[in-house]
């Protein structure tokens, strides 16, 4: 049987709309430090707006509603940031400055927002597991909010919605990196099956130049499925001692549950210091124009 005809004949019994995005946002940011000594690496700004704000925005245009947002110490000013501030809101009511709170508040408006705290950081994978109340029984997107991603047309997560649609696997974005930086990246192994379309047989979390499968590195936008959360429940931790989300897809994967899409778009990893700069002149360059 063709490959993708076992992919549609597994998504026939476990296919599901995506409904809710899962954001882990509890790491540390150590790599931005000290901005982010006091404050959550996921609201520092690219321009005037907060980096998980764009992660929100982009879930919004892939038609989901629900924002699940696992949080840790310090991370306060993400929920409030969702919410009404009534003492700004009114000083500024009626002058030109409302008009900066109009995205904001229609994020507010359009999305439910439920978080959970993630108490020791035990790695993304734990992050995810963390937020298995939040998400329940059914697939779901996570952003990891501090890899900015753009498509003027259509936005990465809604392309890769309708690749879940159509497949009713899990599925990650990859981009091809330079074989110098596979070691930063969880790097995926695959057989292509479409355009831009990989089933992933193999994935390894950071590894060296000479083990690396490929230069396709996992990037911070997938859809899971829920069984996800069962192999992360007895999972042991991996590379750093951290619970690896890469160890915990290599199951699924190995099970031919797997897909990499090569997304249309840019990515910037706003967690270091270069691809935050990178990601400020583009959305400022854009802006002018
Ligand atoms: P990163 O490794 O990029 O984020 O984790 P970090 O640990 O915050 O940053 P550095 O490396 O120290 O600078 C990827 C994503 O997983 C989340 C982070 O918030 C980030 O969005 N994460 C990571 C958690 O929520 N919990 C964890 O235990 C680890």
């Amino acid at each position: 049987m063709a490959i993708t005809e076992k992919l549609k004949k597994i998504f026939m019994k476990e296919g599901k709309k995506i409904n809710k995005c899962l954001f882990p946002a509890a790491g540390y940011g150590t790599r931005f430090l000290p901005a982010t000594k006091a404050m959550p690496k996921e609201m520092l700004p690219i321009l005037n707006k907060p980096l998980i704000q764009y992660g929100v925005e982009e879930a919004l245009e892939a038609g989901i509603t629900n924002m699940a947002i696992v949080t840790g110490r310090g991370k306060r000013a993400i929920e409030d940031h969702f919410d009404i501030s009534y003492e700004l809101e009114s000083q500024i009511k009626g002058t030109d400055k409302e008009s900066l709170l109009t995205d904001i508040r229609n994020v507010i408006n359009r999305c439910v927002f439920t978080y959970t705290r993630q108490i020791e950081m035990k790695g993304l994978g734990h992050a995810v597991l963390t937020g298995k109340p939040l998400i329940g029984n059914e697939p779901f997107a996570v952003i990891l909010a501090d890899d900015l991603c753009h498509n003027e047309e259509k936005g990465i997560l809604k392309q890769m919605v309708e690749i879940y649609e159509k497949y009713g696997v899990c599925v990650v974005a990859v981009q091809e990196v330079e074989r110098e930086e596979v070691s930063k990246y969880g790097v995926i192994k695959g057989e292509k099956v479409d355009d831009n379309l990989y089933r992933v047989d193999f994935m390894v979390e950071k590894p060296s130049v000479e083990e690396a499968p490929s230069n396709l590195a996992v990037i911070g936008r997938y859809i899971l499925i829920p069984e996800i959360f069962d192999i992360l429940e007895t999972l042991p931790p991996g590379k750093n001692g951290e619970i690896q989300l890469t160890d915990a897809l290599l199951e699924l994967a190995k099970q031919g549950k797997v897909l990499a899409y090569r997304f249309e778009g840019k990515r910037f990893d706003c967690g270091s210091v270069a691809g935050f700069v990178e990601a400020t002149n583009f959305f400022f360059e854009r802006m002018k124009s």
